[in-house]
């Protein structure tokens, strides 16, 4: 009935989430309102690693991407199902290090660390650092001999996939700001420098070829193009590269016409790949590491505001303003993303209109949503928004001084916040 399965209608006519109704929940802890359903997150993981267990032997790790969404009890969460994580700034290291994450399994990402946050992951004792380009390669190699430690280290490739998905989050490209290129020799050669590096330890090769992405070819086709590239090292260096993360970038539905592939699918076709490219190119079968960020928890989360005012415009389109809008998800305004939303307190009724979605800052481009399919909705109405757990939390921002909204996990049939919403003296914390 809804993009996601743990969406439900009630007997009062109320959506659900995880069981629980969500007009209930906008009461209990206000709009604008995040809600994540906690056990859909942890089911989502398990898929992704149990189907490493299945179809590759259980020879990889998951490590969730937190740039999706991130909090100090989704660290815990993804530590206590033995999953690694993937951190994108001295930010979410912090935050992981504070949840007493197991920092061995952290892989530390970013096109241009900084030397504090360089310094402070291998002060945390982080598991390996995805290095994107020469010059940090060099910063790191000195940073590292400072404090006397080996730093393990992974190399960002741009295989040169065209992954069909949108312009802006394309990054496995050669015209992307993100890695080492392939085709022009520059990854082959910092391969070379590396080696002879000796407070780095080069154990991986690292490539993700974008996000939102349906078709499961274009990981087929990065596997193969990396592993001849380990075949290469091999043959050419007599070094063989022991882990080969493959990123993340699986898609979701967010619209009833999207259709991904199951994530297990996923697996399943790319280990098949990676035997076989090993078994031919007589390299040894490499521990694979994936990166899902937007598929653990998109699926997983809503987005709860209260409808204001409704404006009517003859011949030309219906405002509906909520409470919230591009400061808890700039998606739309940013890449024309699409979502479904339903009113929720009337989640049985048809969607009689179209309307479009408008938050309340002061910028006309401030929009959930065109062209939306919605119940009659009115001043009062709770508005959900769907598959908001990735990308909207962790991009939102205090636009016009807004504060930020709580985050609310359900999980068992009862529900905790575990973000605080902000209030108007957050906003000036930082302020002298
Ligand atoms: N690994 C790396 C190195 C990445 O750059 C990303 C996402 C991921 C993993 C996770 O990808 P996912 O499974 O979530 O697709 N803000 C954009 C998405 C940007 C994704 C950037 N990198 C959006 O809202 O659509």
């Amino acid at each position: 009935m809804f993009v996601s399965d743990d969406l439900n209608v009630n007997s009062q006519g109320n959506l659900t989430i995880g069981g629980m109704d969500t007009v209930a929940l906008a009461k209990e802890y206000g709009t604008p309102l995040y809600v994540m359903d906690e056990d859909l997150i942890r089911d989502n993981l398990r898929r992704f690693h149990g189907s490493i267990d299945r179809f590759y032997g259980g020879k990889g790790m998951v490590c969730y991407a937190g740039k999706a969404f991130t909090c100090l009890e989704m660290c815990r969460v993804v530590a206590s199902e033995g999953d690694g994580l993937d951190a994108v700034s001295i930010g979410e290291l912090y935050t992981a290090v504070k949840a007493g994450f197991p920092m061995e399994r952290v892989g530390f990402h970013g096109n241009n660390k900084t030397d504090e946050e360089l310094a402070y992951a291998l002060d945390n004792g982080v598991g390996h650092i995805i290095v994107d380009n020469i010059s940090e390669l060099h910063r790191l190699e000195k940073i590292a001999a400072e404090k006397g430690v080996k730093a393990q280290i992974m190399f960002r490739i741009k295989p040169g996939i065209d992954a069909h998905t949108h312009k802006a989050v394309m990054t496995g490209q050669i015209d992307s700001k993100f890695g080492f290129a392939l085709e022009t020799g520059e990854a082959f050669e910092a391969v070379k420098e590396a080696l002879s590096c000796e407070n780095t330890d080069l154990v991986g090769v690292h490539c993700h070829i974008g996000s939102q992405i349906f078709d499961i070819e274009p990981f087929e086709e990065a596997a193969r193009v990396m592993l001849r590239f380990i075949a290469k090292i091999k043959a050419e260096l007599g070094y063989e590269v022991k882990s080969l993360d493959l990123g993340g970038g699986f898609g979701i539905k967010y619209l009833e016409e999207h259709d991904p592939a199951p994530f297990e699918n996923y697996l399943e076709r790319v280990s098949a790949v990676v035997k076989a490219e090993c078994g031919s190119l007589g390299i040894s079968q490499p521990f694979i590491i994936i990166e899902p960020g937007r598929s653990v928890v998109a699926p997983a989360g809503i987005t709860l505001y209260t409808v204001g005012a409704r404006k009517e415009i003859p011949g030309i389109r219906t405002y509906i303003s909520v409470d919230g809008g591009m400061t808890d998800n700039p998606r739309y305004i940013l890449y024309q993303s699409e979502y479904e939303a339903v009113v929720a307190n009337k989640a049985s009724q048809e969607r009689s209109e179209k309307v479009t979605i408008a938050g309340k800052c002061c910028e006309s481009g401030d929009l959930i949503g065109e062209g939306m399919p919605l119940q009659h909705a009115e001043s009062g109405d709770i508005l959900a928004v769907l598959a908001t757990g990735a990308y909207n939390y962790s991009m939102s921002s205090n636009y016009n001084r807004v504060p930020k909204p709580a985050v609310v996990f359900v999980s068992g049939g009862k529900s905790r916040v575990v973000v605080k919403r902000e209030t108007p003296e957050d906003i000036i914390r930082n302020d002298i």
